[in-house]
């Protein structure tokens, strides 16, 4: 969703600020805008992408060695030039940027109508911006004050970035559920909504923690909160990200850069964890939490979209080698439900980016209720990992693309790995099965580089059925979450309706829609349930349905039924969704390239989903 870059040196801030805004296009937005102090403060702002912002600003002044700059997806108000960011106040006093959503907005407007403020854009940033400057001019104090008085006001969630024009020598941010990063240089700062654009400056980052607010200058920053008034003692963090990790590398997409990059991406996830001499998995995240984590009698799983499929699988997981109940539910409907939690629960939080407002927002509810919540989350130092009382880090690298994958198989090895602890601290698992399963998790990374190697035959797949408008994806146990995100991973980035089923399920209705001309996807490999899914791919079968199959290598009975069949290597069927979601996900990204749509950045979608 919306991006934040700011910078305060020596330096030219535009081009900074503009590749800044490159860098968080991933994000999702509608519009993007600059503003530059050299003096005075220019602003430029321009709905559509930010090659066109850039096009619009040639020619212009553009000096200035401090400035933001900022992405928007669209909330409060259509995607417009007006309603893009920066947003100046009336008086010209104060230009902000803004993440998250202002929720009295409202009734702060009307207040500062009365007081003779008028509104230009629909948007609850200008409020924000016209409410600092009124307070700075009636209650004539400094910026900073101003700033530290109007958050006092405001209900809601920010990531704030503001330019104040008579103290021109500062740039005030602020946070509250909504993140801010500050990179460290010599004598200069940049600011930014995650690490992304200030990863190629410097390694030296302060994350601000909700109510912080910073006053930074060419030579100073101090850090105060809006619940105290002495400074706080920033704390330095060495950011571990690498320009290559964020930048596609000659893959046509990064979509298809972090599909490829699974096998490096899974060895990441279980690197320093799993030891094979000595049969052991170690997550030193839970160390806290071991007791509680092995004597749990129920596990939640809380998370949206992907990261719920994820969830999905680890409920088969937890179930079937830990023996845990386990529920797995929508974060956005597990909030608004009066949900019955207890002390004695575990909740685990499963996302990407760490910042998912439905998931944060569930996070909360269920600590307010006394559970003991985990986070699997990707982004080190993002809110969930923050608000958590422990966790765990996938350590996937940067995830780029809007559409999840690597994420998915980093997100699944580690409650993989969570499963596997639990279940031998309950003595449910023995040594040699441990052994087992820690020997064909590690043999993962190598079948997946296998399955990576028919890239060329599952693209052939994808060109026979570019042009479907349906699509169904079925799979039974631990492979049911596989068809729903299959599925996911087509619709999101291609724009066909497909739908993810539970196999059995099919003839409860979806059947209905079989013909010839809608493909079925089966997820069909060895397991306990093979003999059923071979009869359901028959069902498909006899009434003239098209079937793309999954099996295990070597199966040469679903391949006299199926129209295609895509092999993958044999492992444990508990192991079995690390590999079988590789496919689906090339067989999308082919099918989405062939329709020319915008694979790493699919309309209306956020890579980040920060409002509800
Ligand atoms: O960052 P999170 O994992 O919390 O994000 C959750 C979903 O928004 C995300 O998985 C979304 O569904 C993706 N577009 C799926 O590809």
């Amino acid at each position: 969703m919306c991006g934040i870059v700011g910078y305060i040196g020596s330096r030219n801030a535009y081009p900074i600020l503009i590749k800044g805004l490159k860098r968080l296009e991933y994000r999702g937005y509608d519009s993007a805008g600059i503003a530059l102090q050299n003096g005075s403060v220019n602003v430029y702002k321009k709905q559509g992408k930010v090659t066109e912002l850039e096009e619009h600003m040639m020619g212009m002044d553009l000096s200035g060695t401090m400035g933001i700059g900022h992405t928007r997806w669209a909330t409060h108000g259509e995607p417009s030039d007006l309603n893009a960011h920066p947003h100046v106040s009336n008086n010209g006093d104060f230009t902000i940027i803004h993440n998250g959503i202002i929720e009295n907005y409202t009734v702060l407007r009307t207040s500062l109508i009365e007081q003779g403020y008028k509104f230009k854009s629909e948007t609850d940033t200008e409020v924000l911006a016209n409410l600092i400057e009124y307070i700075y001019r009636s209650q004539k104090v400094s910026a900073e004050d101003a700033v530290h008085l109007a958050l006092s006001k405001v209900v809601g969630a920010y990531g704030l970035v503001i330019l104040c024009n008579q103290e021109n020598d500062k740039i005030i941010a602020a946070r509250k559920s909504s993140p801010l990063v500050i990179g460290l240089g010599e004598n200069e700062y940049f600011l930014a909504s995650d690490a992304t654009p200030i990863i190629e400056y410097t390694d030296r980052v302060i994350y601000l923690d909700n109510d912080d607010v910073a006053v930074i200058k060419r030579d100073e920053l101090i850090l105060k909160s809006t619940k105290r008034n002495d400074a706080l003692k920033p704390r330095i963090q060495t950011l571990d990200l690498g320009i290559s990790e964020i930048e596609k590398n000659g893959y046509d997409h990064f979509m298809l850069k972090e599909i490829f990059e699974q096998p490096r991406s899974i060895r990441d996830t279980f690197r320093g964890r799993l030891n094979l001499e000595k049969n052991e998995i170690k997550l030193g995240g839970l160390y806290n939490v071991h007791d509680k984590l092995i004597h749990a009698k129920r596990i939640i799983i809380l998370a949206c979209g992907t990261s719920w499929h994820a969830g999905l699988v680890g409920e088969y997981l937890f179930e079937d080698l830990a023996r845990v109940q386990v529920e797995v539910d929508y974060a956005s409907e597990f909030r608004y439900r009066n949900p019955l939690i207890s002390e004695e629960d575990i909740v685990i939080a499963i996302s990407q980016s760490g910042e998912t407002a439905d998931t944060l927002a569930a996070i909360q509810l269920a600590k307010e209720k006394g559970a003991t919540v985990l986070g699997i989350c990707n982004v080190v130092g993002s809110s969930i990992s923050r608000e958590t009382h422990a966790g765990v880090y996938t350590h996937a690298g940067p995830e780029i693309g809007v559409a999840s994958t690597k994420a998915f198989t980093a997100q699944v090895t580690v409650l993989t790995m969570m499963a596997m602890i639990i279940a031998r601290s309950r003595g449910l698992v023995g040594n040699e099965r441990f052994a087992g399963l820690l020997n064909e998790l590690e043999d993962i990374p190598e079948k997946i580089d296998k399955i990576l190697q028919q890239n060329d035959k599952l693209k052939e797949i994808a060109s026979i059925y570019k042009n479907v408008n349906n699509a169904l994806y079925l799979g039974r146990g631990v492979s049911y979450p596989v068809a729903l995100e299959g599925a996911l991973k087509l619709k999101e980035i291609s724009y066909i309706h497909a739908e993810g089923y539970p196999a059995a399920e099919m003839k409860h209705g979806p059947i209905a829609l079989i013909d010839e001309n809608m493909p079925v996807v089966v997820i069909a490999t060895k397991d306990s349930s093979y003999e059923k899914i071979v009869s359901n791919v028959q069902e498909v079968k006899a009434r003239n349905g098209i079937v793309i199959a999954v099996v295990t290598e070597g199966d040469d009975t679903i391949e006299k039924m199926a129209d295609h069949v895509i092999e993958i290597p044999a492992t444990d069927p508990v192991l079995v969704s690390l590999l079988s979601s590789v496919p689906l996900q090339l067989i999308a990204y082919h099918i989405a390239v062939m329709r020319e749509c915008n694979v790493d950045q699919p309309r209306n979608l956020a890579k980040s989903v920060t409002v509800e």
